[in-house]
């Protein structure tokens, strides 16, 4: 098998960038170990900047977006007695939409299966190999068992943190990770219940972080910060409610509740893994970095990785210019480490520690961001998403 661009992994980052490249005449073939059903059923989170709205409809994916998804135009910052709009488009100009990651993953597989490059499910031990030289090539066994050998001009590493490419970068020596655990993690829960609020509301309490967050008028998907060591099992639904309802609580506002549809623990860490490139290798997305869920940034920035991968790609292989993929990792991580600065702030920002000290400093910046324009208008603009150039 040949194709010009071997893609690892067919989450948004992989999938997308097929795309991005199809449409500029360039062939992939996309490699993944997981089955479609599976990756079609993972629940992630939800909100779209601009920039990855305006990817999505200019490559013709924008159609159940507009449909089926909500644009919003601001947020709710809260802190005990206050709920404080922040008005998106009054402080920059922008919105953002609530539409699933999961959603947008079933588009780009329709979308790929209908007459797109080749899109390989439950491939198994995918390598990467000779990626130092200009014909490397992908080892994999294919779903029938049978190994097979792709070659390829380039390779595409979007294959999530637990993939095999970064580890491949990581073999040439000189690079670097920088890592964060924190100390907590959120419950998330999907609940069919009409959202109680119109915009999503971060809420800041004395006994933990709490996000209202929805994906449609009839379902909504809710977050409260918990102990990295609790065990779902120990969340019986109606302790999930009563202490959304008491961190949510607001004088003359209430909570609905519904059934729940769904329910797990997310872990929160930040990762930066630089360089973002060895030779003919080229990592995008979950497979370079991680971002926690606060700031809503993980999905952008693999939509913004792979705008700038494919721009480069294609003037290499069209134009044989390789300068775009000599400066794709610098460029790539500065909006890696402005959304990774952006997602620590929002979480150090909102998330108690039982610290009384940090708790004094974190309702001074609430105060802060909700009464200057100035220090609002950073919040806003970091999170509708900076220009990709
Ligand atoms: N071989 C083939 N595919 C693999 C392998 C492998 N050895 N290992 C992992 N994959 C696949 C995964 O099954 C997954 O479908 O690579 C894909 C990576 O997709 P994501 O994890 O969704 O990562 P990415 O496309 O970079 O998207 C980033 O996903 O995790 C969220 O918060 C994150 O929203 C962000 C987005
Ligand atoms: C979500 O809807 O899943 C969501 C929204 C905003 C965030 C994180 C997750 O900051």
């Amino acid at each position: 098998m040949r194709t010009q661009v071997g893609i690892i992994g067919a989450g948004p980052a992989g999938l997308l960038l097929s795309r991005l490249l199809a449409l500029q005449g360039i062939d992939s073939v996309v490699l993944e170990n997981r089955s479609r059903s599976y990756v079609e059923a993972r629940i992630r989170a939800g909100i779209l900047e601009q920039h990855s709205v305006d990817t999505l409809t200019e490559v013709g994916l924008g159609h159940r977006l507009h449909r089926e998804g909500l644009e919003h135009h601001g947020i709710y910052l809260q802190y005990p007695g206050t709920r404080h709009k922040l008005d998106f488009p009054d402080l920059c100009g922008r919105t953002v939409w609530v539409y699933g990651q999961t959603e947008v993953v079933k588009d780009l597989i329709a979308a790929q299966l209908d007459g797109g490059p080749p899109l390989l499910f439950d491939v198994s031990d995918v390598t990467p190999e000779d990626v130092d030289t200009d014909s490397p090539r992908i080892r994999f066994t294919d779903a029938d068992g049978n190994p097979q050998l792709l070659e390829c001009d380039v390779i595409a590493g979007t294959d999530g943190f637990h993939g095999p490419s970064r580890a491949v970068v990581h073999e040439a020596g000189g690079g670097k990770v920088w890592e964060r655990t924190y100390p907590y993690a959120w419950l998330g829960i999907l609940a069919d219940v009409a959202p109680s609020t119109d915009e999503l509301i971060y809420a800041w309490h004395p006994e933990g972080f709490a996000l209202h967050s929805m994906r449609s008028p009839t379902v909504s998907r809710l977050y409260l910060q918990v102990d990295p060591s609790e065990k779902i099992e120990d969340w019986s639904d109606d302790r999930i409610w009563d202490d959304l309802a008491t961190r949510f609580a607001l004088d003359g506002w209430e909570l609905q509740t519904g059934p729940v549809t769904e329910k797990s623990i997310l872990p929160m860490r930040s990762f930066v893994s630089s360089p973002m490139r060895r030779g003919r290798l080229f990592l995008a997305g979950d497979a370079a970095h991680i971002v926690p869920p606060t700031g809503a940034k993980g999905l952008n920035l693999a939509v913004a990785d792979v705008t700038l991968l494919a721009t480069a790609l294609v003037r290499l292989l069209k134009e044989g210019r390789s300068d775009l993929v000599d400066g794709y990792s610098d460029r790539a991580l500065a909006r890696v480490w402005r959304c990774t600065h952006f997602s620590w702030w929002m979480t150090s920002m909102l998330h108690t520690s039982g610290d009384e000290f940090d708790a004094e400093l974190q309702l001074s910046q609430l105060r802060r961001v909700c009464s200057s324009e100035a220090a609002a208008r950073e919040l806003a603009e970091n999170y509708t998403g900076l220009p990709i150039d």
